[in-house]
């Protein structure tokens, strides 16, 4: 390392990082159980990716018709494709109908029925009596329920005293000689200080890695830093060869219009005008599970049915449910869709196409929110001080494919079970032991590394390559030749990390910098994500290969983990699904055929 950093001390019994809603959950109830909590977020909490969240949470709250968790679990693991653990599914569907009620209670603007309840709408996948038909478990706050509770719980958290260091960017963990985690390096980027934060247990709760595609869903801050963190601690990416498409970004742009926006009664047709979901998926039609959605409309598109001059996207209407609900129940979406795509929604349909939203896969966790470091002998061995919640953790609720709103479920379960698991094992205000004497170094001379970068590419450049290698390569259908050649090509481009030219190497509000890091975040779970679905024979849920068209339950009802190395070398090993539940309330859900 060629300059020295002075660097500021800090210890807390719990660090969490990010401040989505998954981190401002756990922030809280850490906070509220006593524990001295700082949660350092790259962005005010409340512009995190979780304020882009619409169309409802997932609980059957049952207030417009008859609903049970179990239900829910039915539908949960039959969207995972049977590829979910199925103890922390029961723990997750379990848990909703409390959490909601818990939202309800912290303060969260639900939409309400004519008699004051939570407003529930229908949703993909979404179905009573174990997938007989559709559902309303969705509660809603109009179309925007992501923004309403990030918000909420932002407020809660500053209630329990959780103190925020934001605008702060995590390099790397700190990590002991017995392999746990003893807290984390970041970066204040308003002033250019470098910052040791110790705690008992670090969460990360940094989000999914969609910007390493071309088009996607995401905010431009989702880079996969908590799981390539984790990676270069050492730790495997579980299941990153899945990789939901939403069915209905807006052609062009990528901006989300909701499911809801189906659940509410909209519908897709293709250029004959053909409202085609009836013949994919004859019950749910167009509330199918997303992943059936999206390829259908792909397969429309490929088959010369899709609409526009280049017969390349599908047409989503709203028109015909009036101004009137368009307003009270999605409103959001009638603006994004008027500023996005020039439409107006209420009299014309909006031109969509599926589009990267979610990865199911991340760092490994058990239904606590701890992570994981399988070995061959405990494929559920725990990472001491290390934990994982939402998007950037695999507990594995979502398996291989996610049912809409259950995200914002996992989010809220998962943060609260981090708090209650790091409040059972943590004493407040207990000593820490001596940091390792190297304690800083991963991350110093990273930063030290990028910040001379000296190359010939600047990372747009760089990130462009990865995004399009992404887009093509892994896309909706995938084949044994288009995956090889992804892996190729994602090689070539790391190979060019080491030629970054940066143009400035400040250490205040360096964005050149920060897009640096990130995009060798991005880069470790593209890496991860290619040669885990390379390997992976079989389709299943978001993972559709043509060349292996059926799921294959005897050779691949298993966790792909990827180790991805400092050279971007990446070993992939298996652990099992979990096949068992909590108790005796939820039974194990058999393996069936998959149709909605
Ligand atoms: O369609 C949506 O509103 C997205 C919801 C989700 O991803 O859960």
């Amino acid at each position: 390392m060629s300059t020295t950093y002075p660097i500021t001390d800090h210890a807390y019994d719990v660090i969490v990082v990010g401040a989505g809603g998954a981190g401002l959950r756990a922030t809280l109830g850490m906070a509220a159980a006593g524990l001295k909590t700082a949660c350092i977020t790259k962005v005010f909490p409340t512009r995190s990716h979780t304020v882009a969240a619409q169309g409802g949470i997932g609980a059957a709250l049952g207030n417009m018709a008859e609903d049970s968790w179990q239900w829910h679990m039915y539908d949960t693991v039959k969207g995972s494709d049977w590829l979910g653990d199925q103890d922390a599914i029961e723990y997750m569907c379990r848990a909703a109908v409390p959490a909601v009620h818990e939202l309800e209670h912290f303060g969260v603007p639900f939409s309400r029925t004519k008699d004051g309840r939570i407003y529930q709408r229908p949703f993909g996948g979404h179905m009573r009596n174990y997938g007989e038909a559709p559902v309303q478990r969705a509660c809603a706050a109009a179309d925007r329920t992501g923004h309403a509770i990030l918000h909420t719980l932002y407020q809660q958290s500053l209630k329990h005293n959780a103190e925020f260091f934001v605008e702060y960017f995590a390099i790397d963990l700190i990590m002991d000689d017995e392999g746990a985690c003893r807290g984390v390096i970041a970066w204040n980027l308003d002033d250019g200080t470098i910052h040791r934060f110790q705690g008992h247990t670090t969460v990360f709760a940094t989000g999914g890695y969609g910007r390493a595609y071309f088009s996607c869903t995401s905010a431009h801050t989702c880079t996969g830093d908590g799981n390539a963190m984790a990676a270069r601690a050492g730790l495997p990416l579980q299941d990153h060869e899945f990789i939901q498409f939403h069915p209905t970004g807006i052609y062009g742009s990528g901006c989300l219009i909701t499911e809801g926006a189906r659940g509410e009664g909209g519908y897709l047709t293709n250029s004959e005008g053909e409202r085609f979901m009836e013949r994919y998926a004859p019950t749910a039609k167009d509330l199918a599970s997303r992943d059936v959605v999206s390829r259908s409309m792909t397969v429309e598109i490929r088959e010369g049915r899709g609409v526009g001059a280049e017969n390349d996207h599908i047409m989503l209407h709203l028109e015909h449910l009036g101004a009137e609900i368009l307003l009270a129940r999605l409103p959001g979406i009638t603006e994004t869709a008027k500023i996005f795509a020039g439409v107006d929604a209420t009299r014309e349909p909006i031109p969509v196409l599926p589009t990267v939203h979610y990865n199911m896969g991340g760092i490994p966790t058990n239904h606590h929110g701890e992570a994981l470091r399988p070995t061959a002998d405990d494929p559920d061995a725990v990472c001491r001080g290390l934990m994982a919640v939402g998007e950037c953790g695999c507990a594995s609720v979502h398996g291989a494919n996610r049912l809409g709103t259950n995200s914002l479920l996992d989010i809220v379960v998962f943060g609260r079970a981090a708090a209650l698991r790091a409040a059972e094992k943590i004493k407040p205000g207990s000593s820490h032991p001596p940091l390792p004497k190297d304690s800083a170094d991963l991350a110093l001379s990273r930063l030290d590394r990028l910040r001379n970068a000296n190359g010939s590419q600047p990372t747009a450049e760089i990130r462009m390559k990865m995004q399009k290698t992404m887009q093509s390569n892994a896309a909706v259908f995938r084949n044994q030749d288009v995956l090889a050649e992804g892996c190729r090509q994602i090689d070539e481009v790391w190979d060019t990390l080491g030629d970054i030219r940066l143009s400035d190497r400040s250490l205040i509000w360096n964005s050149d910098l920060v897009e640096a890091f990130e995009l060798e975040n991005l880069m470790i779970c593209a890496k991860a994500s290619l040669y885990s679905a390379e390997a992976r024979k079989e389709s299943r849920g978001a993972h559709a290969r043509e060349d292996f068209a059926e799921r294959d339950d005897v050779n691949w009802m298993k966790h792909s983990l990827a180790c991805v190395d400092d050279a971007g070398k990446v070993t992939l090993t298996y652990r099992p699904v979990h096949t068992y539940t909590l108790t005796n309330e939820a039974k194990y859900i058999e393996p069936q055929k998959r149709v909605y």
